[in-house]
């Protein structure tokens, strides 16, 4: 279990995440929305230690992720895949090769070790045999497929997807919530799931939390986010999706 106590985080002077209480609980999809700038991202990057809170805490299965150290913190990142908003794989390296990188880095693993889990991996994300192809070859789809596969290539327990389905056609965007719900039953892991897209939210969620003035001020399931009289929620369900408008800081 994820559980993110009092987590407080500003960019000089300006308050982005002011106190986000929040459990994830093993085995579910929680997905969590909030419109364009209001801290998903920066949320994710806390939970993944890629930065730290100025208050609050995390603990990662009862342990507190900024007593973890530099030994341990690959122990921990090791827990964890993350599926980054554009992809992010090497143009140079062939789609094997942008998958192997964390086992070629990380662990002892022979060659013929690695091309069975890579091979494995690509199976899972419905890429079979691609090995070969650079990502200049593949589809916006495929490229998130390919870095999906990396995001699980070390057998993580947490999987975090930062909008996984912008940019996506709405085939392909459905055919990733599908891969996201297979993935998440077959590794049996927790998945935190950042989206703005109404739809993904209702292919997807087990719990929904959202994001509003740096606090979560909804959490609970498809039913009760569809019925909520929160007019804020209520707007970001039924009415526009993103606004145009940024949030106004928040003030003390
Ligand atoms: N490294 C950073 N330095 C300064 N400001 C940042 C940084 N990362 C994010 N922010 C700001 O924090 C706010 C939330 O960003 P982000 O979490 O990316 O929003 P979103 O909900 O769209 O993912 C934005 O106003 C953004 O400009
Ligand atoms: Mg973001």
């Amino acid at each position: 279990m994820i559980e993110i106590v009092n987590l407080k985080k500003s960019f000089e002077g300006k308050i982005v995440l002011r106190r986000v209480n929040l459990k994830v609980y093993d085995g579910e999809k929680l997905v969590i929305i909030g419109r364009s700038g209001c801290g998903k991202s920066v949320l994710l990057k806390n939970i993944l230690n890629l930065m730290q809170p100025d208050d609050g805490y995390i603990l990662v299965d009862d342990v507190p992720i900024k007593m973890v150290g530099q030994k341990d913190l690959f122990i921990l990142r090791k827990q964890f895949g993350f599926l980054f908003q554009g992809a992010a794989l090497f143009d140079s390296m062939t789609v094997a090769e942008n998958i192997a990188l964390p086992l070629v880095e990380h662990t002892n693993m022979s060659q013929k070790e690695i091309a069975k889990k890579v091979a494995e991996k690509l199976e899972m994300v419905g890429l079979p045999g691609i090995e070969k192809l650079k990502p200049s070859e593949l589809s916006g789809g495929m490229k998130k497929r390919v870095g999906l596969a990396r995001a699980i290539i070390m057998d993580p327990k947490y999987v975090l997807y930062d909008e996984p389905t912008t940019g996506l056609d709405p085939i392909m965007a459905a055919s990733i919530d599908h891969l996201i719900n297979e993935l998440n039953d077959r590794l049996q892991v927790t998945s935190i799931i950042v989206t703005h897209d109404m739809q993904s939210v209702d292919r997807i969620a087990d719990r929904v939390v959202m994001l509003h003035m740096g606090k979560i001020i909804f959490e609970g399931d498809l039913n009760d986010l569809h019925t909520t009289e929160n007019p804020i929620v209520h707007q970001f369900v039924h009415g526009k999706m993103e606004g145009p408008i940024q949030p106004k800081p928040v003030k003390y």
